[in-house]
């Protein structure tokens, strides 16, 4: 392995302050439009950090699932460790890295649980079999082998043969409200062209550019 040699100059867009949206939500909405017709593979896919009450960072994975104005939409265990660390620490950061379009996109914000009813409605769009997952997996807790769980995945899944798989009260969603949005866009020798926009209390967005 040589990493020193790995290198890669970014030269395919720039990004100009005349091409950004005044308003973040709209410039998110372009770009991940452009992720999703790249056909980039899990485009709606984010890495989410949170911090516990003494500041100790975590970072894992999450699915994007819902996205307007009022914030970014996600889809987790509520007594995993992430839950835990929200529940002391709503602040969060959000990374969207689309490598092939040589971008990536920052959020920081907080987190907060969005209704059951809200919940419910997705619950029900997803696969059965993932319902069941939801029963079955106390997220975040250490296991000794793989086949207790899959003992427990066809408990649930026997419980549940008949009718609609129930919402789990420890599975649903959280919303995070957006404070800072950074557009990111590789260019040549490093010279890459970042946006921050940064929530002002009038409500309005104030746009600077960032060195890169
Ligand atoms: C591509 C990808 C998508 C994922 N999507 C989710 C998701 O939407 N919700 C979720 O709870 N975990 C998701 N995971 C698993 C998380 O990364 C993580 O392992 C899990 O949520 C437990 O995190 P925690 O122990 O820090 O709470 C995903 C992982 C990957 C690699």
């Amino acid at each position: 392995m040589h990493l020193e040699e790995l290198r890669r100059n970014y030269a395919t867009r720039s990004l100009d302050r005349d091409d950004l949206n005044a308003d973040p939500f709209t410039q998110f909405d372009r770009w991940m439009r452009e992720a999703i017709e790249t056909q980039l593979l899990e485009p709606n896919a984010m890495s989410l950090a949170t911090a516990d009450a003494t500041g100790r960072p975590a970072l894992r994975t999450v699915l994007l699932k819902a996205f307007d104005r009022r914030g970014l939409v996600f889809y987790t265990n509520y007594e995993s460790a992430k839950a835990r660390d929200l529940a002391v620490n709503p602040r969060v950061a959000l990374l969207f890295a689309w490598l092939p379009l040589e971008r990536q996109v920052n959020v920081t914000g907080r987190a907060e649980k969005i209704s059951a009813a809200e919940s419910l409605r997705y619950f029900l769009s997803r696969p059965h079999d993932s319902q069941i997952g939801a029963w079955a997996s106390r997220q975040s807790e250490v296991i000794t082998t793989r086949s207790l769980l899959e003992t427990k995945f066809a408990e649930m899944k026997a419980k549940f043969m008949q009718g609609q798989v129930p919402l789990p009260d420890h599975w649903g969603g959280y919303r995070v409200t957006p404070e800072t949005f950074e557009f990111w866009q590789g260019r040549p020798s490093r010279m890459h062209d970042r946006f921050r926009y940064k929530l002002q209390p009038d409500g309005s967005w104030l746009i600077e550019r960032l060195m890169p």
